[in-house]
């Protein structure tokens, strides 16, 4: 399509062209009912097959069996902060966290309002250039369950295995890698995401919750507060954002088409070792603040010599077709988002303008 750009946005992001298409051509006429999606009520026929599949597709795509329940939520990953220890922490435990930087940072600060928190690892020594792994993390054995975060997306930093946590629940905000590639999902108790990077546009945030955790939900929330409120209504507790829910369906049956898990992830590496190679071969120029083992596919964090220069690079690339490539504004620098929708030119592309760019500068 001549007037899209590549669009590196690291949330809301890039979507398939293809499903975005199919939104454009199913848009004023759902499959013959003369309404758009928009106008269908929640507790259509035609809803209810688009919620049954979207779960279907959930559960088919990381195989998960009948043990986990699938819901759609509101209120972003960041409702999930609250509603994590609201639900799982009791009283008379603890909760243990694991601090990457800003979401999990906001996820602890949460749980302090709510619980007993214990800090398991924290990587804020080194700025948060890494993930803590294996045995730097630490966390009492009766803890109500242990939080990471599996992506950092400002950090840049990401979990490419998760720790061991015994029979301690493992809770995980995968808001910025969920579907990017294959990891057992098994070994979660719960994880969530928000829809904005992976999964669609932004407005859902996707739950999904191991049976047994069920048992654990503290008594006396507020219905619509508590899980099994949702999970007992399948997600029409109340009304949902249904038209973007149907958007997330369309982007399941996309990486299912592709090949699911495995063709993504195949795909992801390309995208991300076309840039990080490319890194590691000028470090005098770009310079990586995260460490090796803990770079993230997703969110390419990278410094160059000036602030100038980077503002330089940032408008020259946005000339270019490349936009959205501006660090947060926490961080600063430059971030290259390679979520799921981007594709390999894309990246590819990045990696062109960025070494004429050291060429010219
Ligand atoms: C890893 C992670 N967790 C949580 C959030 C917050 O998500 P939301 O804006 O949906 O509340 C973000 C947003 O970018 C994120 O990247």
């Amino acid at each position: 399509m001549a007037n899209r750009v590549y669009n590196f946005n690291p949330g809301p992001s890039t979507l398939p062209l293809k499903v975005l298409q199919t939104i454009q051509e199913e848009l004023l006429d759902y499959r013959g009912t003369g309404m758009s999606v928009m106008e269908i009520s929640h507790r259509s026929q035609e809803y209810d097959e688009i919620n049954n599949q979207a779960i279907a597709l959930v559960k088919n795509l990381m195989g998960l069996g009948d043990n986990y329940h699938v819901i759609f939520v509101g209120g972003g990953a960041s409702t999930q902060f609250a509603h994590i220890p609201l639900n799982f922490l009791p009283k008379d435990k603890t909760a243990a966290y694991v601090d990457t930087g800003t979401w999990s940072t906001k996820a602890i600060m949460e749980a302090k309002n709510l619980g007993n928190v214990h800090l398991s690892a924290s990587s804020k020594d080194e700025g948060y250039t890494y993930v803590p792994l294996g045995n730097e993390i630490d966390y009492p054995n009766d803890s109500a369950y242990l939080h990471l975060t599996s992506n950092n997306t400002i950090k840049g930093t990401q979990y490419h295995e998760f720790p061991d946590s015994g029979n301690v629940p493992l809770i995980c905000d995968m808001s910025s890698d969920i579907l990017s590639h294959q990891v057992d999902f098994n070994q979660f108790a719960m994880f969530y995401a928000g829809a904005q990077k992976n999964l669609g546009p932004s407005g859902v945030t996707l739950v999904v919750i191991r049976d047994d955790m069920l048992g654990e939900i503290n008594e006396g929330l507020p219905t619509i507060f508590d899980y099994r409120t949702h999970i007992e209504k399948k997600s029409l507790f109340n009304t949902p954002p249904s038209f973007i829910i149907y958007v997330v369906k369309l982007i399941l049956e996309w990486i299912q088409d592709q090949g699911g898990l495995k063709a993504v992830e195949d795909n992801n590496r390309k995208k991300k070792d076309a840039i990080y190679s490319l890194i590691d071969a000028n470090p005098d120029y770009f310079s990586a603040p995260v460490r090796e083992n803990s770079r993230s596919w997703m969110n390419i964090v990278l410094r160059l010599s000036s602030e100038d220069l980077e503002k330089k690079f940032i408008s020259e690339a946005k000339a270019e077709g490349l936009f959205g490539l501006k660090g947060h504004r926490s961080v600063g620098g430059i971030r290259v988002s390679l979520y799921n929708a981007m594709t390999l030119e894309g990246a590819e592309k990045v990696a062109e303008f960025m070494e004429n760019f050291r060429t010219n500068n």
